[in-house]
């Protein structure tokens, strides 16, 4: 498969050549960035230096010849790029907010009129696997959302109220520096941002929904001191009480074939550099907390789009992305 990353030098487009660079099915052809064309990738991805030769262009859309597109471009610029890219015959995998909502609740979320509305099997995969064999198109998950709406899904139904508390480290914000990721405003500190205002809350309720949840849904993001990963904990208040031995059979039964999910206590060392989630269940009373851990550019971003183009391709889910995480 021939492979093009719009967006190649940002951090989740450097995931993205990472990881396909050791994917058996895919060659990249190009990787875009309008501030680098020309430039090696290695000059702004180092770590890569020796596993590729490659050279960053502009995203030409004229001369974008591939089999898949992975968009890894800010939110509100992926649009322009779609539906030229289908119309050529081009499968796309948008990594951007773009195609995850529905058009009315994008435009009041992100503020912008959408130029270039299409639906899209929103790319959660463990939840989505049969829309996404058969699309052309995928909207990749936010981060956050993957990790919230894993943790909580095998009691979605049950749910009266769910509040999703999520750690994340800085890479979550891109390759942009700003006063909320410099130095001194994140080391050796924890500092809670956009409390009851976060993008990603429309996608953890449209999801609770489409899981049949006429639950309740708030979300609190934290910003960590480290490079990678979102921890999160999700207070799920169910309708009833439930054992906590009946919870364990509901997660067990519910991710027994899921590949990326494991059924243990999270850390974000466990998950760091890899597509598993991790998740671990306690129950009090009719409150279950369920915690999860993923790697926010893995499986919250370039794995999990990774996964999507091995649906669609109809390759085996875990065919270059059987990476361990990286502990301590
Ligand atoms: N970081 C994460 O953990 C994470 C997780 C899940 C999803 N995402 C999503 O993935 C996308 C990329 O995130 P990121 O963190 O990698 O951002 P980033 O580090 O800021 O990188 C953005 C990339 O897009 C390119 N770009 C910007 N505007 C463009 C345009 N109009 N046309 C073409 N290329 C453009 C940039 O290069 P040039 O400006 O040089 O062209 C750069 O390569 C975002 O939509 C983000 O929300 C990120």
């Amino acid at each position: 498969m021939q492979i093009t990353i719009i967006g190649a030098s940002g951090y989740a487009g450097g995931e993205l050549i990472r990881l396909l660079l050791a994917h058996q099915h895919t060659q990249i052809n190009a990787a875009t960035s309008r501030s680098l064309a020309g430039k090696n990738i290695t000059s702004q991805h180092p770590h890569l230096m020796g596993l590729t030769d490659l050279r960053f262009t502009n995203p030409d859309i004229s001369a974008i010849d591939c089999d898949i597109a992975f968009l890894a471009v800010p939110h509100t610029q992926a649009m322009e790029y779609v539906s030229p890219l289908l119309e050529r015959g081009i499968k796309v995998i948008d990594l951007s907010a773009d195609y995850r909502l529905l058009k009315e609740i994008y435009e009041e979320t992100y503020g912008v009129v959408h130029t270039a509305y299409q639906e899209a099997p929103y790319g959660l995969c463990e939840l989505h696997r049969n829309e996404i064999k058969e699309a052309s198109l995928i909207a990749n998950p936010g981060c956050f959302p993957t990790g919230a709406t894993l943790a909580a899904a095998p009691l979605a139904k049950e749910a009266s109220l769910v509040i999703y508390d999520s750690k994340s480290g800085v890479s979550g914000a891109g390759d942009n520096p700003s006063t909320t990721t410099h130095f001194p405003n994140v080391s050796d500190t924890l500092t809670a941002y956009k409390i009851t205002t976060h993008r990603h809350l429309p996608e953890m309720r449209q999801e609770l929904i489409k899981l049949g949840s006429r639950s309740a849904c708030y979300f609190t993001p934290h910003l960590i001191p480290a490079n990678r990963g979102i921890l999160t904990t999700a207070h799920i208040i169910l309708n009833e009480p439930m054992e906590q031995e009946e919870v364990l059979k509901r997660y067990h039964e519910f991710y027994k074939d899921e590949y990326f999910v494991r059924m243990q206590r999270p850390s974000l060392s466990y998950v760091r550099g890899s597509n598993f989630c991790d998740i671990m269940v306690e129950v009090q009373e009719n409150r279950v907390v369920a915690v999860s851990a993923i790697d926010n550019l893995v499986k919250g971003a370039a794995g999990q789009a990774i996964q999507n183009m091995n649906i669609m391709c109809g390759y085996p889910e875990q065919t270059g992305l059987t990476q361990a995480g990286m502990s301590p």
